[in-house]
């Protein structure tokens, strides 16, 4: 009786407890990965929405500094820091560290220089979610598909920092995000795994990718299990969602049904092709958890905390090599068809996320980042944004600005209306010091549970 009691309430209390940066049940941090490297900055976002500032900024590190030399951490931190201190708010620093060196060149010495700027960034005033090595199940990035090579690093790297951080680890989350599964196993990427490979670390991934056994790695595959590290590893999960339009070639603008960004994350067995087969949120924020189909072992627990990492519904305003040299803006038959405008396109995606019953049927992510990005990829140049108008390295036109203003001001005007009564904002801070309210009582549940669980311990001893 008095074990069952105990373990009943030792379990309520490990429900209970919030993740480093973990908002309360209800509350979703909403962020914005801003184009850095365009000048685009945190004050001039917040500017741009012009209704409370965000919770939190995205931007992106590699270790390696040669392959891109102002994506390094010496380069880009210092200024990170700057552009947040100057919202005078204790935005979090989302920072996505990207290893294009490959795992295996990784060295302490560069995993220290990170713990230094962790420590850093937590002593200026904001808490960090650290996104390491992110879309590894894609192969569109050097260090994709190598799920047996990823998960030692990521134990390495984490259990590194964490370890240099100490105390202050409860101030740093580390956020385990792959690709959204529509399409796995991407065929025809850069850096696609081997599938005829034969040497030994080839087929050794090839075993834990296929993951129905049948011999065949494709889109039956679960593109999420073999990634993962382990719960104890992971603080958050995450997961990029991109709307790119209704299907490939991705050129036509079209608004994204309103079960779109739900599908993706959750997958959807009658259309797995378009929506992917496996549902990543119960596998990992929900209740019950995964078990692995290879080794039949418990891969998670669930109840992680969600971070959408990067979100956007894409609008193509010109197609690459006919209009660019004519007109960045030119988006005419037989290319680039639109149906709607951007901010049909883009209200409709993010009406589809957040609105109050998703937040209830979702109880568990609790912060999106929006990818505040004009760029050019595959066959369109594109605009991602929601909180825009981002500078536009193509040019921008009267029109252009407009529509992507026209954008923003409806999220703002969404938002006065109060539909996201759930969304946490960054709080003002004066001076150094001053404590997030969402922190503080992140924290305060945290010891309070504990609390509960030592006196309850205490009481029952006694009787
Ligand atoms: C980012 O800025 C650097 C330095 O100014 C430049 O060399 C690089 O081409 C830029 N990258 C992109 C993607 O614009
Ligand atoms: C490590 O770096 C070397 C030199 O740049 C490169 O040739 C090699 O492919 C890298 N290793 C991995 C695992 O990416
Ligand atoms: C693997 O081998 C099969 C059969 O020989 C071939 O059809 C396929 O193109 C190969 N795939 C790759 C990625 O080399
Ligand atoms: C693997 O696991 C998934 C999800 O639990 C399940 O739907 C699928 O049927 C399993 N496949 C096999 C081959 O056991
Ligand atoms: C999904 O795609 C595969 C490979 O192209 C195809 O063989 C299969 O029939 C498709 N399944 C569905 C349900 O469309
Ligand atoms: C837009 O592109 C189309 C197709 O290439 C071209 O015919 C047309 O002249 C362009 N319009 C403008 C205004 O540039
Ligand atoms: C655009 O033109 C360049 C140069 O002709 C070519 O290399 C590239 O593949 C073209 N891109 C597309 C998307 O057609
Ligand atoms: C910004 O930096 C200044 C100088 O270090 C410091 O006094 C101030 O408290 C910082 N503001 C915020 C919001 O962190």
């Amino acid at each position: 009786m008095k074990l069952t009691l105990l373990t009943a309430i030792y379990t309520i209390a490990q429900v209970s407890a919030l993740a480093p940066l973990e908002p309360p049940l209800g509350k979703v941090l909403l962020g914005a990965w801003y184009d850095r490297n365009l000048t685009d900055t945190p004050v001039a976002v917040n500017a741009r929405i012009n209704y409370k500032p965000l919770a939190f900024f995205q931007t992106d590190v590699d270790f390696s500094s040669t392959l891109k030399p102002w994506t390094a951490p010496s380069v880009v931190i210092p200024q990170f820091l700057r552009q947040l201190n100057e919202t005078q708010t204790d935005a979090i620093a989302y920072l996505t560290v990207y290893p294009f060196q490959g795992f295996a060149n990784i060295t302490d010495a560069q995993l220290q220089d990170m713990a230094n700027r962790l420590n850093q960034m937590v002593d200026a005033g904001h808490s960090v979610l650290l996104r390491f090595a992110s879309e590894m199940n894609g192969n569109w990035f050097t260090y994709g598909q190598d799920p047996i090579g990823f998960i030692a690093s990521w134990k390495r790297c984490i259990t590194f920092w964490r370890n240099a951080l100490g105390e202050k680890k409860n101030k740093v989350a580390f956020v385990w995000s792959p690709n959204s599964g529509n399409g796995y196993p991407f065929p025809g990427g850069e850096y696609a795994i081997n599938v005829n490979g034969t040497d030994q670390a080839t087929l050794d991934n090839l075993k834990v990718m296929d993951t129905n056994q049948n011999g065949i790695l494709d889109y039956l595959d679960d593109p999420y299990m073999p990634y993962y590290p382990g719960d104890e590893y992971v603080d958050w999960v995450g997961m990029s969602i991109y709307h790119y339009g209704k299907e490939w070639k991705w050129v036509d603008n079209v608004v994204p049904e309103a079960d779109k960004f739900e599908h993706y994350l959750q997958g959807n067995p009658t259309n797995g092709n378009s929506s992917g087969y496996y549902p990543f949120y119960s596998f990992f924020s929900g209740p019950s958890g995964c078990v692995s189909n290879i080794t039949n072992e418990v891969v998670s627990r669930g109840n992680k905390p969600l971070l959408i990492s990067e979100t956007a519904a894409t609008f193509h305003f010109a197609y690459l090599n006919v209009s660019s040299t004519a007109n960045p803006n030119n988006c005419s038959v037989p290319y680039c068809q639109s149906t709607a405008t951007r901010l049909d396109i883009k209200r409709a995606w993010w009406r589809s996320f957040l609105n109050q019953n998703f937040v209830d049927k979702f109880p568990m992510m609790k912060a999106i980042s929006t990818f505040e990005f004009i760029k050019e990829e595959e066959l369109t140049w594109r605009d991602f944004t929601m909180f825009g108008p981002a500078p536009n390295p193509y040019g921008d036109t009267e029109e252009s600005v407009a529509q992507a203003t026209a954008v923003v001001n409806g999220f703002t005007a969404d938002a006065q209306a109060g539909m996201f009564p759930f969304l946490v904002y960054a709080n003002a801070v004066q001076t150094t010091g001053a404590v997030a309210a969402t922190k503080t009582s992140s924290a305060a549940s945290r010891h309070f549970f504990k609390c509960l669980v030592e006196m309850v311990g205490l009481v029952f001893s006694l009787i």
